[in-house]
Protein backbone atom coordinates (compact mmCIF):
# COMPACT_ATOMS: atom_id res chain seq x y z
CA UNK A 1 0.00 0.00 0.00
CA UNK A 2 2.84 2.44 0.96
CA UNK A 3 6.40 2.37 -0.58
CA UNK A 4 9.33 4.62 0.31
CA UNK A 5 12.38 4.21 -1.79
CA UNK A 6 15.30 6.44 -0.57
CA UNK A 7 13.58 9.43 0.75
CA UNK A 8 15.50 11.99 1.93
CA UNK A 9 14.11 15.39 3.23
CA UNK A 10 16.36 18.66 4.40
CA UNK A 11 15.40 21.95 6.33
CA UNK A 12 17.41 24.87 6.13
CA UNK A 13 18.49 26.36 9.38
CA UNK A 14 19.82 30.05 8.81
CA UNK A 15 22.82 29.16 6.36
CA UNK A 16 22.57 25.05 7.78
CA UNK A 17 21.22 22.48 5.99
CA UNK A 18 19.95 20.07 8.46
CA UNK A 19 18.76 16.38 6.79
CA UNK A 20 16.08 15.75 8.89
CA UNK A 21 15.44 12.23 6.69
CA UNK A 22 17.83 10.20 5.45
CA UNK A 23 17.52 7.78 2.63
CA UNK A 24 14.83 6.26 4.04
CA UNK A 25 13.81 3.02 2.30
CA UNK A 26 10.07 1.03 3.54
CA UNK A 27 7.22 -0.63 2.34
CA UNK A 28 4.02 -1.07 4.23
CA UNK A 29 1.67 -3.28 3.35
CA UNK A 30 -2.44 -3.48 3.38
CA UNK A 31 -3.99 -4.70 7.18
CA UNK A 32 -0.36 -4.57 8.75
CA UNK A 33 0.01 -2.83 12.01
CA UNK A 34 3.72 -1.25 11.84
CA UNK A 35 5.22 0.81 14.84
CA UNK A 36 7.55 3.85 14.13
CA UNK A 37 10.22 4.38 17.10
CA UNK A 38 12.48 6.92 17.93
CA UNK A 39 13.66 9.29 20.32
CA UNK A 40 12.32 13.13 20.06
CA UNK A 41 13.60 15.04 16.99
CA UNK A 42 14.39 11.61 14.88
CA UNK A 43 12.09 12.73 12.35
CA UNK A 44 8.97 11.05 13.10
CA UNK A 45 6.67 13.40 12.62
CA UNK A 46 8.13 14.65 9.33
CA UNK A 47 8.29 11.09 8.31
CA UNK A 48 4.48 11.24 9.48
CA UNK A 49 3.43 14.23 7.10
CA UNK A 50 5.56 12.62 4.11
CA UNK A 51 3.06 9.64 4.44
CA UNK A 52 0.06 11.95 5.25
CA UNK A 53 0.48 13.67 1.61
CA UNK A 54 0.85 16.94 3.96
CA UNK A 55 4.62 17.45 3.38
CA UNK A 56 7.14 16.43 0.19
CA UNK A 57 10.27 14.78 0.03
CA UNK A 58 13.49 16.57 -1.46
CA UNK A 59 14.88 13.10 -2.60
CA UNK A 60 13.44 9.37 -3.69
CA UNK A 61 10.56 8.10 -4.12
CA UNK A 62 7.11 7.84 -2.37
CA UNK A 63 4.23 5.58 -3.74
CA UNK A 64 0.80 5.61 -2.06
CA UNK A 65 -1.42 2.97 -3.41
CA UNK A 66 0.26 2.86 -6.64
CA UNK A 67 0.23 6.49 -7.04
CA UNK A 68 3.67 8.55 -7.60
CA UNK A 69 3.17 11.22 -4.91
CA UNK A 70 5.95 13.13 -6.76
CA UNK A 71 3.85 13.33 -10.05
CA UNK A 72 0.67 13.33 -7.97
CA UNK A 73 -1.69 16.81 -9.13
CA UNK A 74 -3.63 18.74 -6.08
CA UNK A 75 -6.96 16.38 -6.50
CA UNK A 76 -5.15 12.88 -6.13
CA UNK A 77 -3.18 14.80 -3.19
CA UNK A 78 -6.34 16.10 -2.27
CA UNK A 79 -8.26 12.61 -2.16
CA UNK A 80 -5.51 10.89 -0.53
CA UNK A 81 -5.38 13.36 2.31
CA UNK A 82 -9.37 13.21 2.82
CA UNK A 83 -10.40 9.61 1.81
CA UNK A 84 -7.24 7.55 2.28
CA UNK A 85 -5.33 8.92 5.06
CA UNK A 86 -7.01 9.31 8.77
CA UNK A 87 -5.42 10.83 11.05
CA UNK A 88 -4.72 11.07 14.89
CA UNK A 89 -2.95 13.53 16.68
CA UNK A 90 -1.48 13.70 20.61
CA UNK A 91 -3.26 16.45 21.52
CA UNK A 92 -6.34 15.17 19.79
CA UNK A 93 -7.30 17.88 17.40
CA UNK A 94 -10.99 17.95 18.39
CA UNK A 95 -13.27 21.35 17.84
CA UNK A 96 -14.11 22.28 21.40
CA UNK A 97 -17.05 23.57 20.62
CA UNK A 98 -18.53 20.95 18.67
CA UNK A 99 -19.90 17.62 20.73
CA UNK A 100 -18.14 14.09 20.41
CA UNK A 101 -20.54 13.34 17.84
CA UNK A 102 -20.50 16.41 15.61
CA UNK A 103 -16.62 16.08 15.64
CA UNK A 104 -16.93 12.80 14.26
CA UNK A 105 -19.14 14.18 11.46
CA UNK A 106 -17.25 16.50 10.02
CA UNK A 107 -15.35 14.70 7.51
CA UNK A 108 -18.36 12.89 6.53
CA UNK A 109 -20.22 16.71 6.12
CA UNK A 110 -16.96 17.13 3.58
CA UNK A 111 -17.53 14.54 1.71
CA UNK A 112 -21.37 15.82 1.13
CA UNK A 113 -22.98 13.03 2.70
CA UNK A 114 -26.18 14.05 4.18
CA UNK A 115 -27.01 15.04 7.64
CA UNK A 116 -29.12 12.45 8.59
CA UNK A 117 -26.16 9.63 7.81
CA UNK A 118 -23.47 11.79 9.16
CA UNK A 119 -25.18 11.16 12.18
CA UNK A 120 -26.18 7.49 11.95
CA UNK A 121 -22.18 7.11 10.70
CA UNK A 122 -20.85 9.18 13.70
CA UNK A 123 -22.75 7.62 16.60
CA UNK A 124 -22.56 4.00 14.99
CA UNK A 125 -18.15 5.30 15.23
CA UNK A 126 -18.67 6.63 18.97
CA UNK A 127 -20.22 3.25 19.92
CA UNK A 128 -17.51 1.54 18.38
CA UNK A 129 -14.60 3.33 20.66
CA UNK A 130 -16.61 2.40 23.64
CA UNK A 131 -18.39 6.62 24.14
CA UNK A 132 -22.34 5.08 23.83
CA UNK A 133 -23.66 7.68 26.28
CA UNK A 134 -20.94 10.15 25.95
CA UNK A 135 -22.02 11.60 22.39
CA UNK A 136 -23.76 15.26 23.46
CA UNK A 137 -20.46 15.70 25.83
CA UNK A 138 -18.17 18.53 24.60
CA UNK A 139 -13.94 18.08 24.74
CA UNK A 140 -13.92 19.48 27.57
CA UNK A 141 -16.90 17.34 29.22
CA UNK A 142 -14.21 14.13 28.68
CA UNK A 143 -11.17 12.80 29.67
CA UNK A 144 -8.43 12.87 27.86
CA UNK A 145 -8.46 9.17 27.15
CA UNK A 146 -12.41 9.87 25.74
CA UNK A 147 -10.96 12.60 23.88
CA UNK A 148 -8.75 10.27 21.94
CA UNK A 149 -11.62 7.67 21.41
CA UNK A 150 -13.67 10.42 19.53
CA UNK A 151 -10.06 11.54 17.59
CA UNK A 152 -10.23 7.62 16.47
CA UNK A 153 -14.11 7.84 15.73
CA UNK A 154 -13.39 10.96 13.47
CA UNK A 155 -10.35 9.27 12.36
CA UNK A 156 -12.38 5.97 11.30
CA UNK A 157 -15.56 7.60 10.45
CA UNK A 158 -14.06 8.59 6.96
CA UNK A 159 -13.50 4.70 5.97
CA UNK A 160 -9.38 5.34 5.24
CA UNK A 161 -6.84 3.32 4.37
CA UNK A 162 -4.83 3.80 6.61
CA UNK A 163 -4.48 5.20 10.18
CA UNK A 164 -1.82 7.29 10.88
CA UNK A 165 -1.16 8.04 14.77
CA UNK A 166 1.46 10.35 15.70
CA UNK A 167 2.08 9.70 19.13
CA UNK A 168 -1.72 8.85 20.09
CA UNK A 169 -0.86 7.95 23.45
CA UNK A 170 1.54 10.77 24.64
CA UNK A 171 -1.21 12.75 26.14
CA UNK A 172 -2.16 9.99 27.85
CA UNK A 173 -1.33 8.61 31.54
CA UNK A 174 -0.16 4.54 31.88
CA UNK A 175 -3.47 3.23 32.27
CA UNK A 176 -5.35 4.64 29.75
CA UNK A 177 -2.37 4.60 26.94
CA UNK A 178 -3.04 0.89 27.43
CA UNK A 179 -6.75 0.98 26.61
CA UNK A 180 -6.06 2.98 23.79
CA UNK A 181 -3.10 0.58 22.65
CA UNK A 182 -6.23 -2.24 22.82
CA UNK A 183 -8.58 -0.03 21.05
CA UNK A 184 -5.84 0.57 18.17
CA UNK A 185 -5.16 -3.43 18.27
CA UNK A 186 -8.43 -4.41 18.26
CA UNK A 187 -8.98 -2.31 14.84
CA UNK A 188 -5.78 -4.16 13.28
CA UNK A 189 -7.31 -7.29 14.23
CA UNK A 190 -10.72 -6.39 12.39
CA UNK A 191 -7.74 -5.73 9.33
CA UNK A 192 -7.84 -1.61 9.37
CA UNK A 193 -4.14 -0.89 7.84
CA UNK A 194 -2.14 0.93 11.07
CA UNK A 195 1.11 3.31 11.92
CA UNK A 196 1.68 4.22 15.17
CA UNK A 197 4.30 6.74 15.87
CA UNK A 198 5.69 6.86 19.22
CA UNK A 199 8.77 7.36 21.40
CA UNK A 200 8.04 4.79 24.19
CA UNK A 201 9.40 1.20 23.53
CA UNK A 202 6.79 0.00 25.63
CA UNK A 203 4.14 0.91 23.15
CA UNK A 204 6.07 0.49 19.63
CA UNK A 205 6.11 -3.11 20.35
CA UNK A 206 2.36 -3.69 20.87
CA UNK A 207 2.44 -3.82 16.79
CA UNK A 208 3.36 -6.48 14.77
CA UNK A 209 6.70 -4.85 13.28
CA UNK A 210 8.71 -2.17 14.72
CA UNK A 211 10.84 0.25 12.59
CA UNK A 212 13.41 2.15 14.70
CA UNK A 213 14.57 5.79 13.46
CA UNK A 214 17.82 7.74 15.16
CA UNK A 215 18.66 11.01 13.72
CA UNK A 216 16.18 10.46 10.57
CA UNK A 217 18.09 6.81 9.74
CA UNK A 218 15.90 3.95 9.73
CA UNK A 219 16.74 0.79 11.39
CA UNK A 220 14.26 -2.39 11.28
N1 LIG B 1 9.75 23.27 9.59
C1 LIG B 1 10.96 22.92 10.06
N2 LIG B 1 12.03 23.69 9.85
C2 LIG B 1 13.25 23.34 10.30
N3 LIG B 1 13.50 22.23 11.00
C3 LIG B 1 12.47 21.42 11.26
C4 LIG B 1 11.14 21.70 10.82
N4 LIG B 1 10.32 20.70 11.23
C5 LIG B 1 11.10 19.84 11.90
N5 LIG B 1 12.38 20.25 11.91
C6 LIG B 1 13.52 19.56 12.53
O1 LIG B 1 13.51 18.22 12.05
C7 LIG B 1 13.87 17.32 13.07
C8 LIG B 1 12.83 16.23 13.19
O2 LIG B 1 11.61 16.79 13.65
P1 LIG B 1 10.31 15.89 13.89
O3 LIG B 1 9.21 16.79 14.30
O4 LIG B 1 10.09 15.07 12.68
O5 LIG B 1 10.81 14.97 15.08
P2 LIG B 1 9.99 13.91 15.95
O6 LIG B 1 10.74 12.64 15.86
O7 LIG B 1 8.56 13.91 15.54
O8 LIG B 1 10.15 14.50 17.41
P3 LIG B 1 9.10 14.44 18.65
O9 LIG B 1 9.22 13.05 19.24
O10 LIG B 1 9.66 15.46 19.60
O11 LIG B 1 7.75 14.77 18.15
C9 LIG B 1 14.07 18.14 14.32
O12 LIG B 1 15.45 18.33 14.51
C10 LIG B 1 13.39 19.44 14.02
O13 LIG B 1 14.02 20.50 14.68
MG1 LIG C 1 6.78 14.36 16.53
Amino acid sequence: MLELKNISKYYTLGDDLVKVLDDISFSVNKSEFVSIVGPSGSGKSTLMNIIGCLDTVDYGTFIFDGINIEKANEVQLANIRNKKVGFVFQNFNLLWKLTAVENVEVPLFYRGIAAKECRTIALDYINRVGLKGRENHKPNELSGGQQQRVAIARALAGNPDIILADEPTGALDTKTSKEIIKLIKNLHKEGQTIILITHDNEVAKEAERVIKIIDGRLYE
